[in-house]
Formats: C-alpha cells, structure tokens, sequence
C-alpha cells in the first residue's frame, strides 16, 4: 500500500492545490491531504474551515483522505506510514523553499522523501495569498477556487474585513 501525503496550509485551498492532490493520488493507493499549520503564516480560516474546504474539492476524487494534524510532518509521516509527501512547485523560488524543507525533514527522519510535482501551467499564478487579497478587494475568485467553496471563501474574506 503506498501512501503519499499532500500537506500544506491550505488557506484557502486553491485549484492549484486540487490539480496536485489530483495528479498525485494516480501515483500511489491513497493520498493524505493534510491540513497543517505553518508557522511562519497566520491562518485566515480555521483548521476545521481548511479542512472542510479541501473535503470539498476533493469530494468527487477516489482515494483521498482529508485529516488535520497539529504538530510536526515528519511525527505524521510516521504515523501514517508514508512512502513520501508530495509538493507542488510554481516556480524557481518555491524550489528553493522545498529544498530546504525537505533538507530539515530528512535530518529529523531519515526516510524522509518528497515528490515535487510542478503545477500546471495555467496554475501558476494561483496561491492562497492572491486568492485572498483578489477576495478582499471584492475581485473574481472563481478561476482560483473550486466552484464548491467560492461563496464560502468570499464571505469569510468580507466577514473579516467588515471587523477590520
Ligand atoms: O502550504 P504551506 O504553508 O507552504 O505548508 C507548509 C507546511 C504546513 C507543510 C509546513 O509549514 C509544515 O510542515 N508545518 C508543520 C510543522 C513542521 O513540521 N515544520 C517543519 C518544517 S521544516
């Protein structure tokens, strides 16, 4: 059974996100989406929000798990018995970002792996930031989220900027 596991921070998971998770779980027999924090980013949404958006936009897609784990990806890969973490790369400067990633991962866990999987080429522009800030300013989501979550993600924007 090889299980790869897709983690990020998904705030708000993207199209870009749903084209990895759906490229990547045709590599192996199950594909972990994992909802986790990173701390180097205050999250918009809650962990329970991020993981009930990406259930969403993987609804449709057989073979995939949605879970949230507080606590360090190398303890979950573990847990989960993962033959390798899969991650999407926009560009050179996300490389760069993986690399060292999966440099401090190896160190903690030797059996460590990751599958870096370029995004498609009409994804490119598309991350949680952009989606956010165009949602901020009142702008069109639709072509970066999934159809499922656009009013959701929309609201939450314009509940948080109406506290601001
Ligand atoms: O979507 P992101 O924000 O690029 O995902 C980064 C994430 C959440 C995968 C990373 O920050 C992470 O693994 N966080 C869990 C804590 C951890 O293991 N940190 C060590 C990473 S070297």
């Amino acid at each position: 059974m090889k299980t790869f596991l897709f983690p990020g921070s998904f705030d708000p998971f993207s199209l870009g996100h749903q084209d990895i998770a759906k490229r990547a779980v045709k590599l192996c027999d199950r594909l972990i989406v994992a909802v986790l924090n990173n701390r180097g980013k205050e999250p918009v949404f809650s962990a329970e929000e991020r993981v009930s958006m990406a259930k969403e936009c993987m609804s449709e897609v057989d073979g995939v798990e949605v879970i949230f784990h507080d606590g360090l990806l190398v303890d979950l890969y573990r847990q989960i018995n993962a033959s390798a973490v899969v991650r999407g790369l926009r560009g050179e400067s996300d490389f760069r970002i993986e690399a060292e990633m999966a440099a401090a991962n190896k160190l903690l866990l030797p059996e460590y792996d990751v599958i870096l999987l370029p995004c498609s080429a009409e994804m490119v522009f598309i991350s949680s930031s952009t989606i956010k800030e165009v949602a901020y300013f009142g702008g069109d989501i639709s072509r970066m989220v999934n159809p499922r979550i656009v009013d959701f993600v929309r609201s939450k924007i314009a509940e948080r900027k109406a506290k601001i």
